[in-house]
């Protein structure tokens, strides 16, 4: 049985909290795309880990935990993370063979092309995600398994090198020694190598195991689906987390989203329901929305039905996680954004949302959501939120945080 949590937004949602709640009834937890450029932090016993690369199932005892051939992993990183445990977590850890390695270059690239780009910046997180997943498309890229040979993948490099050197130059980026980088790959192999493994073959052989696909990143970052190219450079969706990982969508039992009572984003890019006044400050001062991997402030703004609408469906989600809604205690009103208008009324979600603006229908607020534990001891205004999101987005929600 495969379980998937995907996020509906633009990340952010609160993914790994629901992750952590329902990891215990999972063997094997999967992170299938994305790398470094994620990130949640989790508090065990008063140590605070902060995790980028590692599957959230590290902090259960029983659980394996595999990063699929989607990812791109920056070892450095990676290495950082296994020793920031005090016990050894090697043995519940596996790296696809086929996943796709961030060296410095990469994050060097990332970054020297995001200053180029000057007001037109994606504003990622510099963490050389893009520039590792071209390589990848373009078929020059590099993959964990390769350091099993590191002869070889020097000999790769040093081509690699040679015929990006102009590119490298223009960027004004140092072309790295093949001394130093020869150090550097035998202590990642050192480190990594006896995790990794061919994962598809490994999950297959667990089919008989529950299972859980971490998603990170969310739908509207997705490269084909979201907001292009203001987006991530992986397929964050259901099926993406299926390529990621090697598993058929006929193994697939549950696809479970999750978005927040409001939206945030980070970097730029159109944000239909961005609230740049006073809610806006409100809702980020009160929902602490800084980020976890960068700590830069996310935007801020009402809830979107049409993207969330249309992030259930490209997701096929049986049910949804709808994160943080004490954020909006206090509010008088809370406002919801039911369609879009341009040049008329739109109510599904544009392959580009430029001019876009949103039609807001306004809720009667309530006081005091937070630390409730049931249902019926929420406010009557937030049930009413509640249920209104239900019946517009299409699915079951089934969890309120
Ligand atoms: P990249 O993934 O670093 O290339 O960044 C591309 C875009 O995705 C930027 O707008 C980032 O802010 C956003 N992004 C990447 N990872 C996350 C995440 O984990 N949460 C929220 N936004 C993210």
């Amino acid at each position: 049985m495969v379980d998937l949590i995907v996020g509906l937004q633009w990340g952010d949602e609160g993914k790994g909290k629901i992750v952590d709640l329902v990891a215990k009834n999972y063997d094997i937890i999967i992170r299938s795309q994305g790398g470094h450029n994620a990130g949640h932090t989790v508090v065990v016993d008063g140590k605070k880990y902060a995790l980028h690369l590692l599957p959230s199932g590290v902090l259960n005892p029983n659980a394996m935990n595999v990063i699929g051939n989607g990812v791109v992993v920056y070892p450095k990183q990676l290495i950082k993370e296994i020793n920031n445990f005090d016990k050894n977590i090697k043995n519940k850890l596996l790296i696809s063979d086929k996943a796709h390695m961030i060296l410095d270059h990469h994050i060097a690239i990332d970054q020297a092309r995001e200053k180029l780009r000057g007001k037109n910046a994606i504003g990622t997180t510099g963490r050389g995600i893009g520039p590792a997943y071209a390589d990848k498309i373009a078929r020059v890229g590099i993959r964990m398994g390769e350091l099993k040979n590191i002869d070889k993948l020097i000999e790769k490099l040093a081509h690699y090198y040679e015929m990006n050197k102009g590119y490298f130059e223009y960027l004004g980026i140092d072309i790295p020694s093949i001394e130093k980088l020869r150090e550097e790959l035998e202590e990642y192999k050192k480190a990594l190598g006896d995790m990794i493994v061919d994962t598809t073959k490994y999950l297959w052989d667990n089919f008989d195991k529950n299972m859980l696909l971490e998603g990170a990143q969310a739908t509207l970052l997705d490269i084909d689906h979201g907001t292009y190219p203001y987006v991530t450079s992986s397929n964050t969706i259901a099926s993406g987390a299926l390529t990621g990982s090697g598993l058929s969508p006929k193994k697939l039992n549950k696809v479970i989203g999750i978005a927040k009572a409001y939206t945030t984003r980070v970097g730029n890019g159109p944000f239909p329901t961005e609230d740049i006044g006073s809610d806006g400050d409100k809702i980020r001062k009160q929902g602490a929305e800084f980020g976890t991997t960068t700590g830069r402030p996310r935007r801020c703004g009402w809830f979107d039905v049409v993207a969330a609408r249309y992030a259930v469906e490209l997701n096929g989600c049986d049910e949804v996680a709808i994160m943080k809604l004490d954020v909006l205690d206090g509010f008088d009103k809370v406002k919801v954004c039911i369609a879009y208008e341009r040049e008329g009324k739109i109510d599904y979600f544009p392959s580009d949302l430029d001019k876009v603006k949103p039609v807001y229908i306004e809720l009667e607020g309530w006081d005091k959501s937070a630390n409730v534990t049931k249902w019926e001891d929420l406010p009557n205004n937030a049930k009413k939120y509640i249920e209104f999101l239900e019946d517009k987005i299409g699915s079951h929600i089934k969890y309120v945080s």
